[in-house]
């Protein structure tokens, strides 16, 4: 089996001699952009690797020469799993294969050495979803850190897709971790609520995607964000209501070509002209001067974008058309999907009520489902769990508590049991039923708490509390 005529063992001493290379560059502090360029490789090599073995690459550990039987590709058939602002899919257990997506698209992992810095210029340790690479990808980040050390400052854009009133516990990681950049960094947020999108592409009236827009921005604030440093808007209001905004808009739809955005989003000849245009109108936000009431006409402020991989495509455009249009190129902090309640095969979506947990769920609800439809990794008599132990790379219970437990020994230490045994099925279950249960219930009380004179505030362009 080879890749480009390699043989395994020349792919692992190609891979081995990479490794190396990264290293010695990283002591010998070289360059940024040779590391990241060597970096890059030694991902590519490590997918190709993967690929022909079926195993990840381990330092140290030569493939045996029979081990060829290509787990990966006889798992998903040989295709690459699907990943774009409207699909996610794969037909490994495990998820989506994220390093793989990092070649694929061509931005950088976020490997221990980011983390740790993030730790340094901000003073405080880093967010669960950093420690545990649930955020694992990004583009710039160094940039920005570099610039923050200097003292400039830069602000968060992330956003949502009013498609429904119902909103699941997925959502909320995006924000969840927006909320601890904002408060580590204290910079301005702008959240977009594209009711227009999900107009152009759902059989929705305008009406109803504006009030789930008004009803998102509900469970959004209930995360805490504060009002004098955070800007939610709807598309259908804000942008006929900003010159500023709309010239953006204009700036980028010049830029890009039909072609362009047929390559990068795959749309068809028969698609409506409003999908078409859109991404312009994703990318806006990316750009200071969009909001001239926060940033008294600044276009040169440094945007970063907290948001699920998916949406890359969005702001690859973004990236690419900025400096033609004389403006700096956002930078981004991609996350891994959260699961669906079946598997990781796809993301939890709020179309399918067995597949999510959902925000307005009861304490009974959470129960009921994370028992009935959790996917699990044990094994099917308790018998044989003790015996050969549970799975916890495919089981969707432990995959949520990464998530959601704070405590890194703790979840260490259920891995450990899980893995050999000692813990069953039926209590990793309820260790995530009791920490579903207070989490959602404490997220209703706060968005009870939110009145629709609070989101008019937060909804309506007006300075924050920073100058610029
Ligand atoms: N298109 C996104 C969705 O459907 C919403 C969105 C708009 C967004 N701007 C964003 C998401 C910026 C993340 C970051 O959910």
């Amino acid at each position: 089996m080879s890749v480009g005529g390699a043989t395994t063992m020349e792919l692992y001493e190609q891979l081995t001699a990479q490794g190396d290379k990264v290293r010695s560059l990283k002591t010998a502090k070289a360059d940024k952009a040779d590391v990241d360029a060597a970096i890059q490789l030694l991902l590519k090599l490590k997918v190709d690797y993967k690929e022909v073995t079926g195993q990840d690459y381990k330092a140290g550990c030569p493939p045996s020469g029979t081990a060829v039987s290509n787990d990966r590709q006889s798992e998903n058939g040989g295709e690459e799993d699907t990943v774009d602002p409207w699909n996610v899919a794969t037909n490994s257990a495990k998820g989506v294969d994220y390093d793989k997506l990092i070649v694929r698209f061509g931005s950088s992992k976020i490997d221990q050495e980011l983390v740790d810095r993030i730790e340094k210029v901000s003073g405080q340790k880093p967010h669960r979803f950093l420690r545990r690479g649930i955020f694992f990808s990004h583009r710039d980040m160094n940039q920005v850190l570099d610039a923050y050390e200097k003292q400039k400052s830069f602000y968060l854009y992330t956003g949502r897709g009013p498609s429904s009133q119902a909103m699941h516990v997925g959502h909320l990681i995006p924000f969840v971790f927006t909320k601890w950049l904002q408060d580590v960094f204290d910079i301005p947020l702008v959240i977009q609520l594209t009711d227009d999108e999900k107009y152009l592409w759902k059989d929705l009236s305008l009406e109803d995607c504006h009030r789930f827009a008004e009803e998102n921005a509900k469970d959004i604030i209930a995360c805490g964000f504060d009002v004098n440093k955070t800007f939610i808007f709807s598309d259908l209001d804000y942008m006929g209501s900003s010159p500023e905004f709309y010239r953006n808009v204009v700036k980028v739809q010049k830029h890009v070509t039909f072609n362009q955005v047929k390559g990068i989003f795959g749309f068809s000849d028969s698609d409506c002209i409003g999908k078409i245009s859109f991404p312009a109108i994703q990318a806006a936000p990316a750009f200071s001067s969009s909001f001239p009431q926060i940033f008294k006409g600044r276009k040169d402020v440094q945007c970063l974008i907290p948001c699920a991989i998916d949406q890359d495509p969005y702001f690859r455009m973004t990236r690419d058309v900025a400096p033609r249009i004389g403006y700096p190129k956002p930078a981004l902090l991609h996350s891994t999907f959260f699961p669906a309640l079946q598997g990781a095969q796809t993301k939890m979506s709020a179309s399918d009520a067995n597949s999510s947990i959902f925000l307005t769920d009861t304490p009974k609800q959470i129960k009921n489902k994370v028992n009935k439809h959790a996917f699990s990794g044990g094994k099917d008599t308790i018998e044989e769990h003790r015996e050969q132990g549970g799975n916890p790379d495919i089981d969707v219970a432990f995959m949520y508590l990464t998530f959601f437990m704070e405590d890194d020994e703790q979840l260490e230490k259920i891995r450990q049991d899980y893995t050999s045994g000692i813990l069953l099925t039926g209590e990793l279950k309820k260790m995530l039923i009791e920490t579903l249960q207070p989490m959602i219930t404490a997220h209703q009380e706060n968005r009870k708490n939110v009145t629709d004179e609070m989101v008019k505030q937060f909804m309506t362009p007006r300075p924050l509390n920073f100058n610029f």
